[in-house]
């Protein structure tokens, strides 16, 4: 038995092998093009924020009604955790919180308490904050509860309710 017919064949699958590890290097440099786009700009950010989750632990959350006791321990841990560097109502070292809700998603605002060093390193919005407050947020070290708390107190300040108006 000669094995010149099977030499053609043989040949015909190496270059096709080669041909398709050709494409996927192409492939793979494509992606990585358009893995790394530019980053945005504080204007861009602060208009795309609702697609901005942060970076950090918390991926998704869903907010039911307000729930008035998780409320209540929130505004506690606000006052001693955060008052140092912030107010409800007016700015301080850092940003009044009224209204946050209603320019940041959940996610964002709980991943920014939860996660701030790395915000300050990558967020555009955080950057943006920190270029304008010229300070750095510092991380509490709270809980995933505690700061899920704070969030359920962030949702009651609205500028109507601010008691010193
Ligand atoms: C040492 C001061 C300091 C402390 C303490 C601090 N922060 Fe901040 N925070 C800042 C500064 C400064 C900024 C703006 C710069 C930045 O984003 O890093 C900020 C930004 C924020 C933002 C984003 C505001 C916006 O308009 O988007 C949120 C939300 C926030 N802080 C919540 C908290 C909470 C909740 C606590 C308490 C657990 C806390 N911070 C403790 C200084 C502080």
């Amino acid at each position: 038995m000669t094995l010149r017919p099977l030499i053609l064949p043989l040949l015909c699958l190496f270059l096709l092998a080669c041909g398709s590890s050709q494409s996927k290097i192409d492939q793979i440099k494509a992606n990585n093009v358009t893995a790394k786009p530019e980053p945005m700009t504080y204007e861009e950010a602060l208009k795309d924020w609702r697609n901005n989750y942060g970076v950090g632990p918390i991926k998704s959350i869903e907010l039911g009604e307000i729930d008035e006791t998780l409320v209540a321990s929130g505004f506690d841990a606000f006052d001693l955790k955060c008052t140092a560097c912030h107010a409800p109502y007016k700015e301080k070292i850092g940003p009044a919180m009224v209204g946050i809700t209603e320019r940041r998603r959940p996610e964002w605002i709980m991943n920014m308490i939860l996660n701030p060093t790395e915000m300050a390193k990558t967020d555009p919005i955080c950057l943006g904050l920190l270029a304008q407050y010229n300070a750095v947020m510092a991380d509490q070290r709270l809980s995933e509860d505690q700061t899920r708390a704070i969030l359920e107190y962030f949702r009651t300040l609205k500028l109507e309710n601010n008691p010193n108006q």
